[in-house]
């Protein structure tokens, strides 16, 4: 699974219990990001929609969401997958701007990325499996990267798993039907069709994804954009079309607000952490709207570059490392009876010990 801030690997387990618990056949993931909400509720056999602004995420969706594994011939998957890892390195773009004014990957394997990022485009661009070869793209690049995760600054040293080849590999698919869709989240709910499950992810502070991931925005797009600064973002990230009102704080919780309330599903299960613009009461308040309200709190390890820690173009440390933990917050809201419900499926879970197990506030009476 790819490298990704705010992804919620750890908490999967729990969310996707919570699906479970009130009997989920359809469900909606709405800030989708890598897709691994949506994966895990799309295995336990709801259908899925997964919603993201990022095109990169629709893509990563229409592999894993809305492409039905039974409906892919894999041998064809598996030839065109080792057709392209054939391809020898043929410096373009990628490696210019990526991997030599910046160091997203080592040269040798940013020409790679060029010559296969072509070729899929030459041979596969009306083929179904034109998103399956392109999420193989950016798995395999995001394995030799050189970055602590976000792609916004680099190592000063070249990361040991930067040197290994770039290979792709056959993506997992996963059985059933269900949908990608690139939108604003605000927006999508309002032409969605009712789901029993919900789960809202948004981004919680100023940093925006378009930029800390805009290697592959551009890596999908293949649109080779104007740049700036040393990591190269795309210029057109400083356009108002790809700011997000979820990174403001002054915008933030309206546009929440009014994807919780706006939202056509029973069971909505909203994430948040206390580094958050929005407080524990505010949440609350927030998911009160949709009846009653239990909250879930893991105790929970930062992401990677915190625990790397801070550093200056030239690699060196600066500024000290606040805290290594955080703790991460599922609001469950809905009728009652269907949030008890999905509270005992998650009170059954056995927490391995990789995982804190949750607290949860609520009780009898809720707190919406
Ligand atoms: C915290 S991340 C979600 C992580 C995801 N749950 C996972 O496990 O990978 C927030 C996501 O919200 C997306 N996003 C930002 N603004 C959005 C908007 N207005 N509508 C929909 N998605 C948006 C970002 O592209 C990002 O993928």
């Amino acid at each position: 699974m790819i490298k990704y801030i705010g992804s919620k690997r750890r908490l999967v387990q729990a969310i996707s219990a919570l699906a479970a618990g009130c009997g989920a056949t359809t469900a909606a993931d709405l800030f989708t990001g890598t897709t691994r909400v949506a994966q895990e509720l799309k295995r336990q056999g709801a259908f899925v929609t997964a919603v993201d602004t990022a095109t990169y995420s629709e893509v990563l969706a229409q592999c894993y969401i809305s492409t039905d594994a039974a409906a892919v011939d894999n041998a064809e998957l598996a030839d065109a997958v080792a057709s392209l890892n054939s391809l020898g390195g043929r410096r373009g773009y990628f490696t210019e701007v990526f991997c030599e004014r910046a160091r997203y990957l080592r040269p040798e394997n940013g020409a790679r990325v060029d010559a296969i990022r072509d070729t899929i485009e030459e041979r596969h661009r009306d083929s179904p499996l034109y998103p399956l070869l392109l999420t193989s793209l950016l798995e395999a690049a995001d394995r030799v990267d050189s970055t602590t995760g976000l792609q916004m600054a680099y190592l000063k040293t070249w990361s040991p798993r930067s040197l290994q080849p770039l290979s792709l590999r056959v993506p997992d698919l996963l059985l059933g039907p269900g949908r990608a869709l690139r939108a604003d989240a605000a927006q999508a709910v309002k032409t969605m069709d009712p789901v029993d499950f919900a789960y809202l992810d948004p981004p919680y502070n100023q940093h925006r994804y378009f930029t800390n991931y805009h290697v592959w925005e551009t890596l999908i797009r293949w649109d080779a954009p104007d740049h700036y600064g040393i990591a190269c973002k795309r210029a057109d990230a400083k356009g108002a079309d790809n700011r997000s009102r979820f990174n403001s704080r002054r915008t933030m919780p309206g546009a929440l607000a009014e994807v919780v309330a706006g939202l056509k599903a029973t069971v909505v299960v909203v994430s948040c952490n206390d580094e958050s613009w929005l407080g524990r009461d505010e949440l609350v308040e927030m998911c009160a709207c949709r009846g009653h309200v239990e909250l879930l709190e893991f105790d929970s390890k930062r992401y990677v570059g915190a625990q790397i820690g801070i550093h200056d173009p030239s690699g060196r440390k600066v500024g000290k490392i606040s805290h290594l933990r955080n703790v991460e917050r599922l609001a469950v809201c809905g009728p009652r009876r269907a949030v008890l419900g999905a509270l005992e499926a998650c009170d059954r879970l056995s927490f391995d010990g990789r995982e804190t197990a949750p607290s949860r506030s609520g009780g009898e009476e809720g707190l919406g």
